[in-house]
């Protein structure tokens, strides 16, 4: 039966397939460091014992009807806090903030209030799911390839030949799949050319906006500071939509709780198509999101300590795989600077097996050693990029310990490679 041209060519996810595979082979009993979702292991990293009070004290006190078509208010007057206390900015809970049921809504009705079919939107490969909203949209996607000795992030210089007559720059600081950031260096000049970008355009023509999703900007690591394109230049204010929430900065991605700010004519209809969705966040979480918000002192706390953790899982895949480059084999990796993601490299795509057969892509790859190695990887080609030899580790569901018995492993798998 014939269903519509949008859902007869939409592209189902490869990180889902990898998942299928993995979920196979553990329900034979077999033993996997699973570094494939961007997802958490409650048992591991559960999310804050304050928030789970709150949500079941929420529950208790029947907060169980509709919430409010832009999020509870206590809850929207806390992220503005939050926001202002964390980077300075100030917007208003009223007009400018917006709650929705984790933050994926937030980034479509992003997408669907300033992008109309065959509209220009640009954004970095590897990046996450961009190319999914694009065609959800009928827009004109243009993925602009990054590079390793940029971190994976995109400078001016790649963006600049696609600025003009663009609607969307879709950036996202740290970058899932990379864990890399932006340098305030490096986002001020992108920053400065969308200005001049839009200093140049008709009053009667659609500004260049940009969607800068944040969601993993607590998550940094030492000396990387967030940064963002309001904080560095102001007049970037009226064209800046700020994806953000609780996801993964507290481990919450069951929580469903996002939020969303940016100029109030945009987040007015974006509050429009989330009710549409019915993509409102639960009632009694957003309650409860609301208190901890308000609790800086367990939001510091938890924070400071799942930092910890999940620094520590990458710096010991980091330093085991850069163990492994000092030993002569082909692979490498960046230094892990936010989020929850490694980027490695594996240079054996084209090399052929012990049974003969040709590993000539990065899935190929990855499948081999998920079945030999028992590690589970997810290849950047699932990120919108050619067939690379990178591939992303997501620590959230494996343990530092876990990650490393799998070493010898990998290393085994890897010489046996000709
Ligand atoms: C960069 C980025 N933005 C947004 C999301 C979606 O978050 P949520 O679970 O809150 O919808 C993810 C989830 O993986 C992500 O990696």
């Amino acid at each position: 039966m014939k269903l519509s041209s949008i859902a007869q060519t939409l592209e189902g996810s490869e990180i889902i397939k990898i998942a299928g595979e993995v979920n196979e082979m553990k329900a034979k009993g077999i033993a996997i460091a699973n570094l494939t979702i961007g997802d958490f292991d409650p048992n591991l990293f559960p999310i804050p014992q304050e928030l789970q009070d709150y949500i079941i004290e929420a529950y208790e006190d029947h907060q169980t009807n509709y919430p409010t078509g832009d999020g509870v208010l206590a809850l929207r007057q806390h992220v503005a806090k939050f926001v202002n206390h964390r980077q300075g900015l100030i917007y208003n809970e009223k007009t400018e903030i917006l709650i929705s049921g984790g933050s994926r809504p937030l980034i479509y009705a992003t997408y669907l209030a300033l992008i109309d079919a065959g509209d220009k939107v640009i954004y970095p490969a590897p990046s996450w799911n961009n190319n999914h909203y694009v065609h959800l949209l009928g827009a004109h996607g243009i993925a602009v390839p990054t590079l390793p000795e940029n971190n994976f992030m995109p400078t001016a210089a790649d963006l600049k030949p696609f600025i003009k007559g663009s609607t969307l720059l879709a950036l996202c600081s740290p970058l899932n799949p990379t864990g890399t950031m932006f340098s305030a260096e490096g986002l001020r000049e992108i920053c400065e050319m969308v200005l001049e970008e839009n200093q140049s355009r008709k009053a009667d023509e659609k500004p260049l906006y940009i969607l800068y999703d944040q969601i993993y900007s607590q998550l940094t690591f030492g000396n990387h500071k967030h940064i963002d394109p309001v904080t560095l230049l102001p007049e970037l204010r009226d064209y800046t939509i700020f994806i953000d929430g609780s996801s993964k900065c507290f481990a919450a991605t069951g929580v469903r709780v996002g939020w969303g700010f940016g100029p109030a004519n945009v987040i007015s209809k974006m509050k429009a198509i989330v009710g549409h969705m019915g993509a409102w966040a639960p009632k009694a979480e957003q309650v409860a999101s609301a208190k901890f918000l308000e609790n800086t002192k367990a939001v510091d706390t938890f924070l400071n300590n799942f930092k910890k953790e999940v620094k520590h899982s990458l710096d010991t895949l980091y330093d085991s795989i850069i163990d492994l480059k000092n030993e002569g084999f082909a692979v490498d990796a960046i230094e892990p600077m936010g989020a929850i993601y490694l980027t490695i490299k594996l240079d054996y795509v084209g090399k052929t097996t012990l049974d003969g057969e040709v590993l000539d892509t990065s899935a190929k790859l990855n499948f081999y050693i998920i079945q030999n190695a028992n590690m589970a990887l997810v290849p950047f080609s699932a990120f919108g990029t050619e067939d690379l030899c990178w591939y992303r580790a997501s620590v959230g569901a494996c343990s530092a310990k876990e990650i490393k018995s799998k070493i010898p492993q990998l290393k085994k798998v890897l010489s046996s490679l000709k």
